[in-house]
């Protein structure tokens, strides 16, 4: 099988290495899984009505930023159902036909976990509206004035779309799907729970203090954390006696250049980039993404979302701008900080003449 078709038709997360490294550490029910408490509750009255009934589930979208469980939650609708899932992406899918391929293997009430759904092309997403809202195919039989279409009936099943941003998806293709749930970045306390599962399944100890250091550098995301906890673990492994303590795990972080915020070097590169090359901002994310070499959807999609929500870039009309706060974060590490171009209120404290400032 060529890799494509191995992806598309990937039984279970194993065959995925990148999920793989993941798998053991991910909550297996919604039981186990902690933080998203709005979404398991609506998502535990959805799966009991559908296994009451004995029907498939209606169909689920899961938006969000990366790493907060999407895929997670898809496998524990499909166990919670007792059910199969099957695995495969809106990039992966490039023809009707392979769409059409993967339905027809499905099983009455299977899930269909489809990952970056909004990366579906147009072709594929066709067969889908049919498939979703008739449990139909819909297939072409030959070519020109003779061509003519067929419906052959599929059995009922479930997907489970996933997306970055629910408004980067086809309006037709979201007014199937029967819940939508949108994932939010975890609290720190969340993120402390999860690193104490986690060391519990790795058969690590670590010490509270650690756990909250790790939790507090993990950028709100179930997947960061369980990064830090097993690089934290090597550290302690190599230069101590494998106990994880506080000092061992901030020593780790440091020598990963994981700031007190959580920042990786390219979140610093990019607020450092509005602040030095574009005075602060605002700059537009054309521009951003062709200093730092990066894609505009990458830094729309991973990056700013967690920047945002500590308040240290905001989103304008005129683009994007560096705050206040992200001065000062990057003053403490020593970059240079040139003044802001904008005459801002937040400044006048820092760089502006307090007498004629506002208020
Ligand atoms: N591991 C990764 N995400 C998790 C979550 N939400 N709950 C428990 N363990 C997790």
């Amino acid at each position: 099988m060529t890799d494509d078709v191995s992806r598309l038709l990937a039984a279970d997360l194993v065959d995925d290495a990148d999920l793989a490294v993941e798998g053991t550490l991910r909550p297996r029910t919604l039981a186990e899984y902690i933080g998203q408490r709005e979404v398991k509750a609506n998502l535990a009255v959805l799966l009991a009505a559908a296994r009451g009934r004995e029907e498939a589930a209606d169909h689920i979208l899961l938006y969000g930023p990366p790493g907060l469980g999407k895929t997670t939650l898809a496998t524990i609708v499909a166990r919670e159902l007792g059910v199969n899932i099957r695995y495969t992406s809106g990039p992966a899918v490039e023809r009707a036909g392979d769409l059409a391929a993967v339905l027809t293997a499905l099983d009455e009430r299977d899930v269909l976990f489809i990952d970056e759904i909004h990366r579906l092309n147009r072709a594929v997403e066709e067969i889908l509206y049919p498939a979703m809202e008739d449990y139909a195919l819909d297939v072409m039989i030959g070519k020109g004035p003779s061509a003519r279409s067929l419906r052959l009936s599929l059995k009922p099943f479930t997907v489970v779309g996933a997306t970055t941003r629910a408004g980067r998806i086809s309006s037709p293709l979201r007014d199937r799907f029967g819940a939508t749930y949108r994932l939010d970045f975890y609290g720190e306390d969340e993120l402390m729970a999860i690193v104490q599962r986690s060391a519990r399944i790795l058969g690590v100890e670590v010490e509270p203090g650690a756990a909250h250091a790790i939790a507090r550098r993990g950028r709100g995301t179930p997947r960061i954390v369980n990064r830090l906890l097993k690089r934290v673990r090597d550290h302690a492994q190599v230069h101590g006696d494998g106990r994880v303590d506080e000092t061992t795990a901030t020593e780790a972080m440091r020598a990963m250049e994981i700031d007190d915020e959580g920042l990786d070097s390219t979140d610093r590169k990019l607020l450092a980039a509005i602040v030095q090359k574009f005075a602060s901002g605002p700059v537009g994310v054309q521009a951003l993404a062709a200093v730092l070499a990066e894609e505009v959807e990458t830094i729309e999609d991973v990056y700013e979302p967690f920047l945002l929500r500590l308040g240290f870039i905001d989103r304008t009309p005129q683009g994007r701008i560096a705050t206040d706060a992200a001065r000062q974060h990057l003053a403490r590490l020593g970059f240079e900080i040139p003044p802001p171009r904008r005459a801002e209120p937040e400044m006048v404290g820092l760089w502006g003449d307090p007498a004629i400032g506002p208020g």
